[in-house]
């Protein structure tokens, strides 16, 4: 290589504004409840997929969302506990106070009755071995996520505060791994389009942006297309563990170019953290799928001109779309 090549090979990486070019889906099967997320510097760091595989935690990691179709996989956790064994769902990775957790929900192989959401403790790395630490909801629970509004950690999952009514509840976090104070329920399938097959509200995700807090969750049943997103907006002040803290949308993100079901999402920030980006699963089949045929999906969130996101629409499967910045 010619001396001068080298710099000016530097420079082009380092000023692409999109990274390398990627389709959906991501994963085809098993590419349930996906999330995401991208650790290190430009460069240096990979992104880390997870997804339901109904047995284990795994994560998978690449340098760009192309490679991640064919990533470095580790499976971090199985168990044989009989009442969490099973039906392993919803897996997501956070860093908490420099270490990793993952959080999911697990229950028996009898039936779905015994879900509830653990926790995994890790290591100051993602790539790091994972040990059981705690069960979080005493009571039926999927789907729990991390939020932070001021400082402060706050767990929120899907619940049935009443037979029926699988709602979104939320409590304060007292650690990674526990929780404290009294369980609220955040936001109840009130609207039409959050109870078409069943009243459904799960999957929530929180996203930053702008000085704002958002809760994205799916709304209505996934053996439907109108298994879709809406979107919770935190007033700005107010006890987060308050519904009346925060302002409902949507529907936000709903079936489109031939993906039914878009839903469960997660969110995560480009490698030089300039983007957002919307992972979320959906299914070719019209009547929705609450099952392994789900594939991952990415796009990017936009911006409208009063701060709230534009999720935009569902590409068609194979479109060949600019990666995020600074892959
Ligand atoms: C990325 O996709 C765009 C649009 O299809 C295309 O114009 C461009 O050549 C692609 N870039 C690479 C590096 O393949
Ligand atoms: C993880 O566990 C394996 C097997 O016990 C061990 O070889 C490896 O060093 C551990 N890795 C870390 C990062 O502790
Ligand atoms: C966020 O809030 C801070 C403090 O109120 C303010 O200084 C800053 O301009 C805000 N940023 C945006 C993007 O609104």
């Amino acid at each position: 290589m010619h001396l001068l090549t080298v710099p000016l090979l530097l420079l082009a990486l380092l000023s692409s504004v999109h990274g390398a070019n990627f389709t959906n889906p991501l994963r085809s099967r098993d590419g349930s409840d996906p999330f995401i997320v991208w650790d290190g510097a430009v460069g240096s760091g990979y992104y880390y997929l997870l997804t339901t595989t109904w047995n284990d935690v795994r994560l998978t990691r690449a340098t760009t969302l192309e490679g991640l179709k064919r990533g470095e996989t580790r499976v971090v956790w199985t168990d044989t506990s009989p009442s969490r064994c099973c039906n392993v769902w919803a897996p997501e990775i956070h860093r908490i106070d420099g270490t990793w957790y993952i959080y999911y929900s697990a229950g028996n192989k009898q039936n779905l009755d015994g879900q509830r959401s653990h926790v995994l403790k890790g290591g100051t790395t993602t790539w790091s071995n994972y040990t059981y630490a705690a069960q979080l909801t005493p009571d039926w629970g999927i789907d729990g996520t991390v939020l932070r509004v001021a400082g402060r950690e706050y767990f929120v999952w899907s619940c049935f505060p009443r037979p029926n009514l699988q709602s979104l509840c939320i409590a304060a976090m007292a650690s990674a791994v526990a929780l404290e104070g009294a369980t609220r329920v955040l936001s109840e399938p009130t609207l039409a389009w959050e109870r078409v097959g069943n009243p459904v509200n799960e999957g929530a995700a929180a996203m930053y942006h702008g000085n704002k807090t958002f809760l994205a969750y799916s709304g209505s049943y996934c053996w439907t297309d109108s298994y879709q997103l809406g979107l919770l907006t935190y007033k700005g002040a107010g006890d987060p563990l308050l519904a009346s803290s925060w302002v409902k949308t949507g529907p936000v993100f709903s079936s489109a170019n031939g993906n039914f079901g878009t839903g469960h999402n997660g969110f995560f920030a480009s490698p030089d953290g300039t983007e957002i980006w919307n992972v979320y699963h959906a299914t070719t089949a019209r009547t929705g799928a609450c099952d392994g045929n789900r594939y991952t999906a990415a796009k990017r969130v936009n911006w409208n001109a009063d701060g709230s996101p534009d999720f935009g629409k569902a590409d068609t499967i194979g479109t060949v779309l600019a990666g995020p910045s600074g892959e």
